[in-house]
């Protein structure tokens, strides 16, 4: 068997820097097709054209001047030898492939799977499933090439919602389609979130106010700085950058948001705010009251008195209003939608369970179902109800409306099973 050899973190870093470095001295358009003549290219892994089982690869800038040749780093299998060191201890180079990483054990260094919560996620779901105790409706754990979750989780028929790398629940939910919804939820936005208020929400003096998303998780196409506001990418946020002629650049205070290529009105939940005269704005209550608050604990340290303040800044969604459950006049809560429209006749009033638990999720799974005929039931107070069924099974869901455990056809069977189940 070929020996293999596990490339190092360090290694990518170089290979990057050669890349940049060169690229500004000496790699012009002429450049390679001479190097090539000259030098010639070393043969490359095979397999970056396999993509098999066992035989994988990625295709690199190659570790040569200018990047000129092709070059792919094999991917090593599971249970296949691996060493950890760099491309000058041998003759092939390689890494351990998604997922795998390079441990040491009794006859060498061997590719074994990563111990991570998701992978032992995937783990027990396996073993459930080679007992018969899977539910048809749930899915397997998904994990990325570092053995962490992956920015989504979907309940099958029903919907996708972002989950962060340890597996939580976060903002974005969109329609269930299958395998092709993959090409629509990224999470990016949404994740990056959840990464700067967890990380930063112990060391900051202020709240910190993310980018703004959409309701999929992905970043609205306008990003703006203080005033000025830039069309992005909605998976990727990146700024696009402006071609002659075209607005992807405004300043709001003389241009509403109206007036940028990007600007599309089903992603604009503030439109009153672009009408009548400048400045316009870009903003929403929920963050306008986050400033409020702000100005007041800066305006207060100035004058040399204390604004408690450190524990209960308000808080908002990552698209920027205050969240879908909302209070009433009557102080009851009802479910609302990213507009503040309430859904459906959804309510809960004090001093109850019913309002204390209230998450209104299964009331938006349900409203983005909408033109569905299998829509879940939801309690009166807007969450999943425990038991689900569907086409003559029930099955037992989460909070979250995924299916928990195997179904059946008789409800007294299922292990959530109450007398009240029917009412939640
Ligand atoms: C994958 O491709 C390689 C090279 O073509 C071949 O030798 C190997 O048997 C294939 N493995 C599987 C599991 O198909
Ligand atoms: C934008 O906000 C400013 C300050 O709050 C306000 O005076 C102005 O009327 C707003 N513009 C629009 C178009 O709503
Ligand atoms: C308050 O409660 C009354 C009686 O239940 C109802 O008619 C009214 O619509 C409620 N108002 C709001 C704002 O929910």
């Amino acid at each position: 068997m070929a020996k293999h050899y596990c490339l190092s973190i360090v290694l990518f870093i170089s290979l990057t820097r050669i890349r940049d470095v060169s690229s500004d001295i000496l790699c012009d358009a002429e450049f390679c097709p001479k190097f090539i003549e000259e030098q010639g290219c070393s043969n490359t892994s095979p397999n970056c054209g396999i993509n098999n089982a066992t035989h994988s690869g990625l295709s690199l800038p190659s570790p040569t001047l200018c990047n000129c040749c092709d070059f792919c780093l094999p991917l090593i299998g599971e249970g296949e030898h691996c060493s950890v060191g760099g491309p000058g201890l041998g003759t092939t180079i390689g890494r351990c492939g998604h997922g795998l990483t390079c441990v040491r054990s009794d006859d060498g260094n061997i590719c074994k799977r990563m111990d991570t919560p998701c992978h032992r996620a995937q783990d027990d779901y396996d073993l459930r499933h080679s007992k018969g105790e899977t539910g048809a409706l749930e899915e397997r754990p998904s994990c990325d090439g570092k053995g962490m979750y992956a920015s989504f989780s979907c309940v099958p028929t029903q919907t996708c919602f972002c989950q962060s790398e340890e597996g939580k629940r976060i903002f974005g939910e969109v329609l269930y389609s299958g395998q092709s919804v993959k090409n629509v939820m990224h999470c990016g936005c949404s994740r990056f979130h959840e990464k700067i208020t967890k990380s930063l929400r112990d060391s900051a003096r202020y709240p910190i106010i993310g980018p703004r998303c959409t309701a999929d998780g992905n970043y609205n196409p306008i990003q703006c700085i203080d005033k000025v506001c830039n069309c992005v990418d909605r998976v990727t946020g990146e700024i696009i950058e402006g071609t002659e002629g075209r607005r992807r650049r405004i300043d709001l205070d003389e241009q509403p948001l109206t007036d940028l290529e990007c600007y599309d009105p089903q992603y604009d939940l503030f439109p009153q705010q672009s009408v009548g005269t400048p400045p316009f704005n870009y903003t929403t209550p929920c963050l306008n009251n986050i400033q409020a608050r702000v100005e007041l604990v800066r305006e207060s340290e100035e004058l040399g008195y204390n604004v408690n303040h450190a524990s209960d800044w308000p808080v908002c969604l990552p698209d920027g209003t205050f969240g879908r459950v909302t209070l009433t006049r009557n102080r009851s809560r009802i479910c609302v939608d990213e507009r503040g429209r309430q859904i459906e006749d959804y309510e809960a009033f004090g001093n109850t369970d019913e309002y204390d638990s209230m998450d209104c999720k299964c009331a938006q799974t349900s409203l983005l179902m909408t033109s569905s005929t299998e829509r879940p039931v939801c309690c009166k107070n807007g969450n999943f109800r425990r038991i689900q069924c569907r086409r003559g099974v029930c099955r037992c869901v989460d909070s979250d409306g995924r299916q928990m455990g195997r179904e059946a056809a008789d409800v007294t069977r299922l292990p959530c099973y109450t007398a009240n189940w029917r009412t939640c």
